[in-house]
Parts: C-alpha cells; sequence; structure tokens
C-alpha cells in the first residue's frame, strides 16, 4: 500500500476526532494542536508504551518527571541560549519569515519575488518568559525545548537516592516548546509537543557498545509501533548537522507522506552536559565506580523519541484502503495494543430492550476489564463497522436474538471483516 497523502490523514483526524486545529474557535494559533478524545487515548497509549518497555521493564532505568519551567543557567550552561537557532530570512517584498535553509531561496515562497533575501539571522527557538512579578534580567526563564535538562540536572539526585550501577539511565517525557519559525506538515514540526527522552550514562570508555545497544532497541520501538521496517531508515549525520552537543548522531527516519524526514534521533553527547552543570553549578557531576577509587564524570547516549511523529508515522503506517463487496472502505490497521478503542459493543437493533439490556452487560464486563470499550448504536449495523474500522477498533462485538438463546456473540473482525460466533465467557 503507497503512503496516503497528508490531506487525508489531516481530514480523517479532524472527522473522527483525533486531532484538531489548537484554538480553532479564533482562527487558530500557528503550531499548535489539540487532541481529541480518540487522539489523547492514542498518544497515551504510545506514551505508556514507551514508559513500559524503556523505563518499567528494566532494572538499569529511572523515571523523573521535571519541571517545564527551569532556572535560566540551565539553558546558559546547555548552550541552548547561545546557540539554539535557526537562521532566518525576510522577503524584502512581503517581509514574510522563513527559515532559509528549508526554501529555495532564489524565490520568496509566498509573492515569488526573485532573490528577495538578505543575509540570514540567527533566531533563538526558545520561548522566554519571566517567572514571579518582576520583569528583569533575574526573572528570565524558558519554556524548556527539550526534556534532557531536566533529566541532567536531576542526574546527582538519582544517584545520590539509589547509587546505581553504571551503565544506568534516566528518562522522561513531557511537553518541549520550539518556536519554529515555519511550523509545517501537521503535527511533525510543531512549537508545542512532547518528548520522550532517555540519557543513558556510561563509563566514557564503553560509549560505542551501549550506543550499539541502544540502536537495536530504537528499531524493536518502531516494530511495537507497528511501522514497516522498509519505511524505516538509519542516517548517519554527518558533523556539520549535528547538533553543538553530539560527538555522534543517527536520525531514524520515515517515509511520511511529505517525504522522508526525522522520526527520532540517537545521539552520543559525551560528558558535554554534565560538565557543563559541574563548571556552572561548582557541584561535582563526577561517579564513583563502587568499590573503587575510580571517579569520572560519565558520558552519555541520547535517544530522542518525539511522541506527535511516532503517533503521526502509526496513523500513516495504519491507514489503509481496500474493497469489500464492492465498495471502497477505509480502516486504519492499528496494532491492538495501541488502536483508542479495543472493543465497540452494539445491540443489532436499538428499539429491543432485550437486546439493548444484554448488549449494557456484556459492554459492562469488557469496560471493566479492558476500559477503552466503546458503545456504538447509531446508524446500522453496516455504518457502525465502517466508522469502527477507520477510527481502528479491532474488533466489533454484536449482540442479536441468537444470544438471549446461547450466550454468544458475533465478532468482527477489522482487517479480514469476518465474523464469528464467540461464546461471551470467551470474550478477551
Ligand atoms: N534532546 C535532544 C533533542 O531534543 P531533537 O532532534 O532536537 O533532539 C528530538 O528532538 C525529537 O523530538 C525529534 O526527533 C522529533 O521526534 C521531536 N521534535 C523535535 N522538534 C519537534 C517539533 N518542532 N515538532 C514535533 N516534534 C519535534
Amino acid at each position: 500500500m503507497s503512503t496516503p497523502n497528508l490531506e487525508t490523514i489531516v481530514s480523517l483526524c479532524k472527522r473522527r476526532g483525533f486531532i484538531y486545529q489548537g484554538s480553532e474557535v479564533y482562527g487558530g494559533l500557528s503550531g499548535t494542536w489539540d487532541y481529541g478524545p480518540l487522539g489523547v487515548t492514542l498518544k497515551r497509549n504510545i506514551m505508556n508504551l514507551w514508559w513500559k518497555m524503556f523505563v518499567e521493564d528494566r532494572e538499569d532505568m529511572y523515571g523523573v518527571d521535571a519541571a517545564i519551567l527551569m532556572n535560566q543557567k540551565v539553558w546558559q550552561a546547555s548552550g541552548h541560549v547561545d546557540t539554539f537557532t535557526d537562521p532566518l530570512v525576510e522577503c524584502s517584498n512581503c517581509h514574510g519569515r522563513f527559515r532559509e535553509d528549508k526554501i529555495d531561496i532564489s524565490k520568496c515562497p509566498t509573492c515569488g519575488t526573485k532573490n528577495p533575501f538578505s543575509t540570514a539571522r540567527q533566531f533563538n527557538m526558545m520561548f522566554k518568559t519571566n517567572v514571579g512579578p518582576v520583569d528583569d534580567e533575574n526573572s528570565i526563564s524558558y519554556l524548556r525545548p527539550e526534556t534532557a535538562q531536566g533529566i541532567f540536572t536531576n542526574f546527582k539526585n538519582v544517584v545520590d537516592s539509589f547509587y546505581p550501577d553504571l551503565p544506568f539511565g534516566i528518562g522522561q517525557q513531557g511537553k518541549a516548546f520550539r518556536n519554529e519559525i515555519s511550523p509545517r506538515d501537521f503535527v511533525f514540526r510543531s512549537r508545542e509537543f512532547e518528548q520522550m527522552e532517555i540519557e543513558y550514562f556510561v563509563d566514557p570508555e564503553k560509549w560505542e557498545e551501549a550506543f550499539e545497544a541502544w540502536r537495536k532497541q530504537v528499531w524493536a520501538w518502531c516494530e511495537a509501533l507497528g511501522l514497516a521496517k522498509e519505511s524505516v531508515h538509519e542516517l548517519e549525520v554527518p558533523e556539520a548537522d549535528r547538533a553543538h552537543y553530539s560527538k555522534r548522531t543517527i536520525d531514524f527516519e520515515y517515509d511520511f507522506p511529505h517525504g522522508r524526514d526525522e522520526l527520532l534521533g540517537m545521539a552520543y553527547r559525551t560528558d558535554f552536559d554534565l560538565s557543563n552543570i559541574q563548571n556552572a553549578s561548582g557541584k561535582s557531576m563526577e561517579y564513583t565506580v563502587k568499590g573503587t577509587n575510580t571517579k569520572f564524570v560519565p558520558h552519555v547516549i541520547e535517544p530522542s523519541f518525539g511522541v506527535e511523529r511516532a503517533l503521526m508515522a502509526v496513523l500513516v503506517s495504519a491507514y489503509t484502503e481496500d474493497e469489500v463487496n464492492g465498495e471502497k472502505r477505509t480502516y486504519l490497521k492499528l496494532p491492538e495494543h495501541l488502536a483508542p478503542v479495543r472493543f465497540a459493543v452494539s445491540p443489532l437493533v436499538k428499539n429491543k430492550p432485550e437486546l439493548v439490556e444484554k448488549a449494557r452487560e456484556v459492554y459492562k464486563m469488557l469496560k471493566e476489564k479492558h476500559g477503552n470499550v466503546m458503545w456504538d448504536d447509531n446508524g446500522n449495523i453496516g455504518k457502525r463497522y465502517r466508522r469502527q474500522d477507520e477510527i481502528g477498533t479491532p474488533q466489533c462485538i454484536t449482540i442479536d436474538f441468537d444470544t438471549l438463546e446461547d450466550d454468544t456473540v458475533t465478532v468482527r473482525d477489522r482487517d479480514t471483516t469476518e465474523q464469528k460466533r464467540v461464546a461471551i465467557a470467551d470474550l478477551r
């Protein structure tokens, strides 16, 4: 199946309650998106899967949830105040502003004027704010542009509380903010988004083996999202394109509707961050190897995942069109563990109280067990199936007159459209 175009995905997301434009009722706010009832569940399923796979299921990982607002010294020491910039150019005719490296600078993309741009200036992408009632230099803070710094600043706290063996890692999920010059491609590049980041602390001599181990874990993650192997590509990022802190980066790219682009990144950040914190705060970030006098500032491998890009890749890879009984059908072939609705339960018709009562019983039973179960008695059964297909519900359960006799129901499979009779007691 070829990659669906972006408009198809955007329109399905809006129509079916996955994702809406942020502040839409007031004309929107560029680069912001709101998650509807199905979108928020899909997003949480992705985030929970990540947390389970990379924090809960591992002995060498610790979770944190740091504040979004941090002392401005964090961003001075990390280099973000000086270098977290993109090249900004302005059209001399229409005054449109663009990211220089994302356009053909011989022509303005908005008004078409030829050669309208002067030299680029570096535009810092951090959102600046003030903390407290006094608006001066000392109260400056920033909405964090990466969750990583909340991990680095808690490195010593976690070591002191848990004294873990090296290597070990700290994971965090949460919002990040970047004042992108040109937000684009739906949720792919937004101004407010979520990250899931790991800082994995290692002996400096052993960074390469940890890098290789995490590389395999990233592939396992892509598989757990249901992404086809051939749609994910590794890109060894050349030195000139790497972030200021990285000695090696591999971008994992995905075939998005707008083209092959970064899904997530994996960087070898050396001791850049911990050493900067040590120098700027005057507090030691050294780790003492247990039972020895050997001390060093650990080096770091950083797998950094974007939630929205994972969600977009999941939707794109799940989107499927086929034909059933001569009619075109659209469905989301979502992995069961990610589907926002696990089962939809319906009475065959809604004007027979005995059917509705029995269907309510089955619904309640499954809802208690799975949580994400939908009651759906709108329209005829064919329409219900189509609607549930479009939101990726793996199975629809229908209660009919036979159910009242033998306690079996019809289970209809999303992918094959096959229907089977199953005993209520056997529903899982
Ligand atoms: N701590 C490292 C770091 O932040 P990054 O490559 O700038 O590295 C990591 O960001 C991931 O965060 C990206 O691979 C992407 O998935 C996501 N991301 C970055 N900027 C984004 C944006 N403007 N909108 C949506 N996701 C973004």
